[in-house]
């Protein structure tokens, strides 16, 4: 099949969809690889190193394409040159998608969405979600640390001992388990909390130390699938309480709760945020979903009495290289469904991680979540 790869339009989007080592896999496989001319460049892959891949640079190619890779939900005016049936598969943001469904069903495209891969062990070498998450929390560590005032690690010099940090993860999910893990190795004091109990014992085995209201709801609280439901009011005032006492005297908090297609809770309120110590920093991981905090703002460092409150919006973009390959591999991983005996573009919707991840079909909306409106 042929396979362009996009340039992403959007200038805060540093990532891209295909790396050398990934072009040369697909092009090894027989495919046609066509690589939007710089692409890769800002995360550190030349058009030449693509070239040297097998592949072809061209921005001409977008109307023969049998898929097209892309990290972002490409804009209507790339979507409107895609030929007819074509494969489009990205990170396409399903939870606001809605209004720019059309876009994909007037092209008749299949709009593949990498958020959707299912949580089953056949699909972890797939999970876009989860590779990206992963470099998000150490990213997240290294930026609170950058903006931190002092060290992490406790150190004894001959004019005296600098203490350690004590950094505070909440939601150990794929991101927080890294940031823990990060925070431990640059040698924090490692606290970390979740709603869903499994947490607890991945928590203890990187060396962090549990914190959470761990009531009869706390013992339901993940969902089949793997991810957090929403907890009840009464449940959050109780984890409210507890967190108060335990965030004034923490160093760097390191918020990454989400809940799929719902705003992120608030866990951090601004009366915690004026008991904090000046000097100490919050990173809002959630941001993009609303954040943890109400006082955090995407991609912008707001100083709160001397609490340092970040939001980055994409910190997988801050680490492009990595970001970039890891999603490449989640792609080559995933081509196999939709690819038939000789290499042709041929989807087994059949296949239960086709059929999760497919939102758009035959200039139809199959996915049920986004045709319950
Ligand atoms: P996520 O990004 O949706 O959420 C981040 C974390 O925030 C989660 O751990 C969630 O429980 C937590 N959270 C939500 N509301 C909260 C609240 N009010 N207070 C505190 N924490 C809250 O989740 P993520 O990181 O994508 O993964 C969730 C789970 O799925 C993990 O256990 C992970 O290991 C598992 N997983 C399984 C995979 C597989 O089996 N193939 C692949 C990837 C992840």
């Amino acid at each position: 099949m042929k396979i362009v790869v996009l340039k992403e339009r959007s200038s805060e989007e540093s990532r891209v969809a295909a790396v050398p080592e990934t072009v040369k896999k697909l092009a090894g496989a027989g495919h046609t690889l066509v690589i939007e001319p710089g692409a890769g460049l800002v995360a550190g892959f030349p058009d030449a190193a693509y070239e040297e891949a097998g592949a072809q640079i061209s921005d001409k190619e977008l109307g023969n394409a049998d898929l097209v890779m892309g990290v972002r939900r490409p804009p209507a005016e790339v979507l409107s040159q895609v030929k007819e049936g074509a494969g489009v598969i990205g990170l396409l943001e399903p939870h606001s998608i809605k209004d720019s469904l059309g876009d994909f069903n007037a092209r008749k495209l299949l709009a593949l969405s990498m958020e959707y891969t299912p949580r089953i062990t056949r699909a972890q070498s797939m999970d876009a979600l989860s590779s990206q998450s992963n470099l998000a929390g150490y990213r997240a560590v290294i930026e609170g640390a950058a903006l931190y005032g002092r060290a992490m690690p406790m150190m004894m010099t001959a004019a005296g001992t600098v203490a350690p940090a004590k950094v505070f993860v909440m939601g150990a999910g794929v991101a927080g388990l890294q940031a823990i893990a990060t925070a431990r190795r640059l040698g924090a004091i490692v606290t970390a909390t979740d709603v869903r109990p499994a947490a607890k014992e991945q928590v203890a085995s990187l060396g962090g130390k549990f914190i959470a209201v761990e009531d009869e709801e706390f013992k339901a609280a993940e969902t089949a699938g793997g991810y957090a439901k929403q907890m009840s009011e009464e449940y959050q005032k109780k984890q409210a309480e507890l967190t108060a006492s335990h965030i004034a005297k923490q160093d760097i908090v390191i918020t990454t709760a989400l809940i799929p297609g719902r705003p992120a809770p608030t866990l951090i309120s601004e009366e915690m945020v004026a008991n904090m110590k000046p000097g100490a920093v919050i990173v809002d991981m959630a941001v993009a979903m609303g954040g943890n905090c109400p006082l955090s703002k995407p991609d912008e460092v707001v100083d709160v009495n001397g609490v340092k409150v970040a939001g980055f919006s994409n910190l997988p973009a801050r680490l492009a290289a990595d970001s970039s390959s890891l999603l490449a591999k989640n792609l080559v991983s995933f081509l196999p469904l939709i690819t038939g005996e000789n290499g042709e573009f041929a989807p087994n919707f059949d296949d239960e991680i086709v059929a999760a991840m497919t939102l758009t079909r035959d200039g139809e909306t199959v996915h049920a979540t986004l045709k319950e409106g």
